[in-house]
């Protein structure tokens, strides 16, 4: 038997396709995690040297290599997570299903009872779980060196999820500088690039103070490495010879760029460093449930929003549904009665539920923003100290980036808890730009599944107020039939989605 050491998904994927066109059974090989160790099992191979290897003892030639080789795109996506589980046997498990789909059941990943799919199943869930409470509950803290600002955490996934979560911080934070140790992985961003490290052992697990003399003397040095390269160019070299070397092409604009990015650092940290996240990182010991969660939700002080709307909105349904819709903010009725959902966008929401085969009560319903935004003055201005005065309409109003950024980590922690969820609609572009991406547009991408940080089945469609603010009817009918397909398709891809995924 050989065994071939592996040290991460993309060279997996690369030599298990090379083994399936080889004809090499899942019984003639063993797959063995790449951390030093030596395998007990026969040859040991380093995936790297797997070229001369396979060659040498069989008949693999340019033109095999070239064949197509079609593996489901649900396979890839399932592989690719799982692929971050800390199990050393989730290499081989992958090879052996592979080898089934390619060779007798291409159905395999529907047969929900077969142990392979079902473990990998498991895995999966277990993946996307551990990546989504590292989200939710990474709580990161400030320090100041040299006049700047650097943010660390300390955290420990349960898997190797470093590589799959930080992209997605280094999108949200992208203007901070952070820093997240993890005992198996560390990574860093410098507002740039992420550059990874050493893991701090468990051993080492420090507490807060003790976080930040780690971090000064492990990891401060790979900090920012455009700002020290140009303190070292500084006394490297004198700056009127910088202009004649083409590395030193972006220093001037990185200068010139500095008070932007200073100001813009200022910006983000006000809502960095105020958000739900605090008032939920105070309380992670009632944090065991959804229902719990919404009870810490009910005090949040975190923005503004609070000091006029009535109460928070937290989101509902039952915590094992396939399907979640998250709105934008409650709305004047759903402030009053405490539930998302319930005034005029709710009726026509029930309508397409209605047509599109969805039972209410058996999906979750959330907004972005828990707490009402609105004006009561003529001009606009918000309503941001104590309740609306009595007898005054109270006018909607779009919740800004800050508030929704505030706001976010409640639906991040909801959405930890909604593990079987395996779809994901925005209702409106608030969402789907919160979501998806801030360049979302409904009107030219609604309708489509997408992949998002939290969902790999996401699909925007028309917010319901959207319909209801429609003058003409003919315009306004065809939303409507559009909002009924969106979520009809939704319907399906849940059903059929044989992989639960959180
Ligand atoms: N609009 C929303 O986005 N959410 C609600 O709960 C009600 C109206």
């Amino acid at each position: 038997m050989r065994t071939i050491v592996i040290d991460n998904f993309a060279e997996w994927r690369a030599l298990a396709r090379k083994l399936i066109l080889d004809a090499v059974r899942p019984d003639e090989i063993q797959f063995a995690d790449n951390n030093g160790q030596q395998t007990l099992f026969g040859q040991t191979i380093n995936a790297n040297d797997l070229d001369g290897a396979s060659k040498s003892d069989s008949n693999t030639t340019t033109a095999d290599q070239a064949k197509p080789l079609r593996v489901p795109r649900e396979f890839l996506s399932l592989a690719e997570t799982v692929g971050y589980h800390r199990s050393e046997s989730r290499w081989n498990i992958l090879y052996r299903t592979l080898w089934r789909i390619v060779n007798q059941t291409p159905q395999l990943l529907k047969i929900t009872t077969d142990d392979d799919v079902l473990r990998l199943a498991k895995m999966e869930k277990e993946v996307r779980r551990d990546a989504h409470k590292m989200k939710a509950f990474v709580r990161f803290r400030k320090i100041i060196r040299d006049d700047e600002e650097y943010f660390i955490a300390w955290h420990r996934p349960d898997h190797n999820i470093v590589r799959k979560v930080a992209p997605f911080f280094s999108r949200r934070f992208k203007a901070m500088n952070w820093t997240i140790l993890t005992p198996n992985e560390s990574v860093v961003w410098d507002q740039q690039k992420l550059v990874y490290g050493d893991g701090v052992p468990r051993s080492e697990a420090p507490t807060g103070d003790e976080l930040e003399d780690l971090w000064k003397t492990y990891y401060a040095h790979i900090f920012n490495p455009a700002r020290i390269k140009i303190k070292m160019m500084k006394s490297e070299m004198p700056v009127r010879h910088w202009a004649t070397l083409p590395e030193t092409e972006i220093i001037a604009d990185l200068l010139a760029d500095a008070p932007r990015r200073v100001e813009k650092m200022i910006r983000e940290h006000e809502g960095f460093a105020q958000t739900a996240l605090n008032v939920i990182e105070n309380r992670t010991e009632l944090l065991q449930s959804l229902e719990e969660l919404k009870q810490i939700a009910a005090n949040c002080t975190a923005c503004d929003l609070h000091t006029h709307a009535t109460q928070t909105v937290f989101g509902e349904g039952p915590v094992d549904a396939k399907i979640v819709f998250v709105g934008e903010q409650p709305g004047d009725r759903e402030d009053i009665e405490g539930h998302p959902f319930i005034g005029p966008a709710g009726q026509i929401l029930n309508e397409a539920f209605a047509a599109a085969g969805i039972k209410r009560e058996s999906v979750y319903v959330t907004n972005i923003v828990k707490h009402f935004k609105f004006t009561t003055s003529e001009t606009g201005e918000p309503s941001t100290s104590g309740p609306a005065p009595r007898g005054k309409r109270r006018l909607y109003q779009r919740p800004n980036a800050r508030e929704i950024r505030c706001c976010r980590p409640w639906f991040d922690a909801e959405w930890s808890f909604l593990t079987n969820a395996n779809l994901l609609v925005c209702l409106g572009a608030t969402a789907a730009k919160a979501i998806i991406s801030p360049n979302f547009r409904i009107t030219t991408s609604r309708g489509t599944i997408v992949e998002s940080d939290y969902c790999p089945q996401t699909i925007a469609t028309w917010h319901p107020s959207a319909i209801l603010r429609t003058p003409d009817s003919t315009q306004r009918q065809t939303k409507m039939n559009q909002l009924i397909s969106d979520l009809s398709l939704a319907k399906a891809k849940s059903d059929t989605s044989t992989s639960r995924l959180v």
